[in-house]
């Protein structure tokens, strides 16, 4: 293998391949552009000169200054005249999420004053922040965003100001715009078979507030919650800043086994489900399994929380009615967000919920942050009206559903049987398992290093004993991403190899 590789201080080698068709400037890019987003590379920081680097890498001069240019046009680098090429202080993501780190913990160093109270501690040791906000191969939990209708939103965002009349600029309903939570009941009754009113919709900023209203209104300290396991880290940090209790339930190929459950904890207040397709696995529960877990929950008294995250992206079969839609005693709460569907910045989910208890979700969405901004949800409703919203979503199936299919071949073809993966039938990631006594973590370290972003399956169980495996997203990384960042993958594989003589 032809491959030159170069440092710069102790944390960072480029490393150039000549074996691989991806242009040597795309691969000198893609690296430093990693780089620059997991903070390796810090704002501020000077890269060597073109001159060097070209020596260094073996590289044409020109190489360089074309992966220099690129970072440059996208506003990562900045060049002063006569003094070389700095780290931008200010990057294009800023605004966006805050840098990777997957479980940030504060210590008690970095409080200062008289500190927060119990509860404000409980948020200080957990966090839902993820990986990247960028599409790095292989990101999980984007969406596409350069196949997002950017001018067509921004035409409804326009008609929805042009629209406004006096009535819309005070305080609006914080149940959400009523036309909207109408039009949603009725997408449910027609994609999900979840016949509901609008009046037990309840807009919210996603399913991260969804789930915080739910710890609120539904939840006292040291209540048992069933939660996955492996789970939602989102759904488990919200949990626990309320202080609940979490009870792990091993998933089957079935999803949540309720039997193991009721040995663990018989009388959990709340079990938190993902049946269309459980977090990270991917698993869809079936119908008697559905039944069996609704027919406890009815016997014990607990709430049934349903996260139907991505069920939009089915590329195989057809979904099952929700479990909501089989509730006959009001217990199951059912949770969208277009975080998956449209853009997670949007910031937009909703509730349906059992209508005795709407009236205190209402109450408490206002004393939480009053309402959704009302302008948002006025071009969303157009959006769907006018047909766009299911045109989105058909385009978005068809195109994750390709993109899938590449990573896949592309798998089968560079990786091999390295590492075990199945297709997934519905989603936007699929999972890659390592042997067991391979760490997850190092091997998603090492991948850094080669540009590429994998996220450990094993920070997703609480237990001791994770599997351990790669969660790789595909439906946000354009195909030629997708092929440089497998190669990418299969450096990582030969070099865990040939340094510990297993992957
Ligand atoms: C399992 C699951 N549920 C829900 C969401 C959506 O969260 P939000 O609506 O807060 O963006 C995500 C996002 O990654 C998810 O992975």
């Amino acid at each position: 293998m032809k491959r030159s590789v170069t440092s710069i201080g102790s944390l960072i080698a480029f490393i150039i391949d000549r074996d691989d068709k991806t242009p040597v400037y795309k691969q000198l890019y893609y690296q430093i552009h990693a780089a620059i987003l997991d903070g390796r590379l810090e704002a501020g920081s000077r890269l060597p000169a073109s001159r060097i680097l070209a020596q260094e890498l073996g590289l044409s001069r020109n190489s360089v200054v074309t992966a220099l240019d690129h970072l440059h046009a996208e506003g990562y680098v900045i060049s002063r005249t006569g003094d070389g090429t700095y780290v931008a202080d200010s990057l294009p993501e800023e605004h966006l999420a805050p840098r990777s780190g997957l479980l940030h913990i504060m210590t008690d160093d970095a409080i200062l004053g008289p500190g927060p109270s119990e509860r404000g501690r409980l948020f200080t040791e957990l966090s839902v922040t993820a990986g990247p906000a960028l599409p790095i191969p292989f990101v999980a939990d984007l969406p596409a965003f350069d196949a997002f209708p950017l001018p067509l939103w921004k035409r409804f965002m326009v008609q929805s100001w042009q629209e406004v009349r006096p009535t819309m600029l005070g305080y609006a309903d914080p149940a959400g715009f009523r036309p909207l939570r109408k039009i949603i009941a009725s997408h449910l009754g027609a994609s999900r078979l979840l016949r509901c009113q609008s009046s037990e919709v309840v807009m919210t900023s996603g399913s991260q507030q969804s789930l915080d209203l739910i710890s609120r209104v539904l939840l006292d300290q040291g209540d048992p919650v069933w939660i996955e396991e492996p789970g939602y880290i989102g759904a488990r940090c919200a949990f626990l800043a309320a202080g609940a209790r979490l009870i792990p339930v091993p998933v089957d190929e079935a999803g949540l086994n309720v039997e193991a459950g009721r040995a663990l904890e018989p009388h959990p207040r709340l079990i938190f489900i993902s049946p269309s397709r459980q977090y990270p696995l991917g698993m869809t529960m079936p119908m008697a399994r559905r039944q069996a877990l609704l027919d406890y929950a009815e016997r014990i008294g607990a709430w049934v929380i349903e996260d139907d995250y991505d069920c939009e992206f089915r590329y195989r079969g057809s979904p099952l009615p929700a479990v909501r839609s089989l509730d006959r005693s009001q217990r199951v709460i059912y949770l969208g967000t277009f975080s998956k569907s449209l853009l997670p910045s949007f910031r937009l989910g909703y509730l349906v919920l059992p209508e005795t208890i709407q009236p205190v979700f209402t109450k408490a969405k206002a004393i939480i942050d009053r309402h959704p901004p009302l302008l948002e949800q006025i071009a969303l409703g157009s959006f769907f009206k006018t047909g766009q919203f299911a045109a989105h979503i058909r385009r978005m199936r068809q195109l994750y559903h390709e993109r899938q299919d590449v990573l896949l071949d592309e798998l089968h073809q560079v990786v091999g049987s390295a590492l075990t993966f199945t297709a997934a039938d519905t989603g936007m990631h699929l999972i890659a398992f390592l042997p067991d006594n391979v760490s997850d973590l190092a091997f998603c370290d090492l991948a850094r290093e080669y540009g590429i972003s994998l996220r450990p399956l094993s920070i997703y169980y609480l237990s001791d004993r994770p599997k351990q495996g790669l969660i790789m997203g595909f439906a946000a990384i354009p195909v030629a991403r997708i092929r440089w960042g497998v190669k990418q993958l299969r450096k990582v594989v030969d070099q865990m190899l040939s340094q510990k003589g297993t992957i």
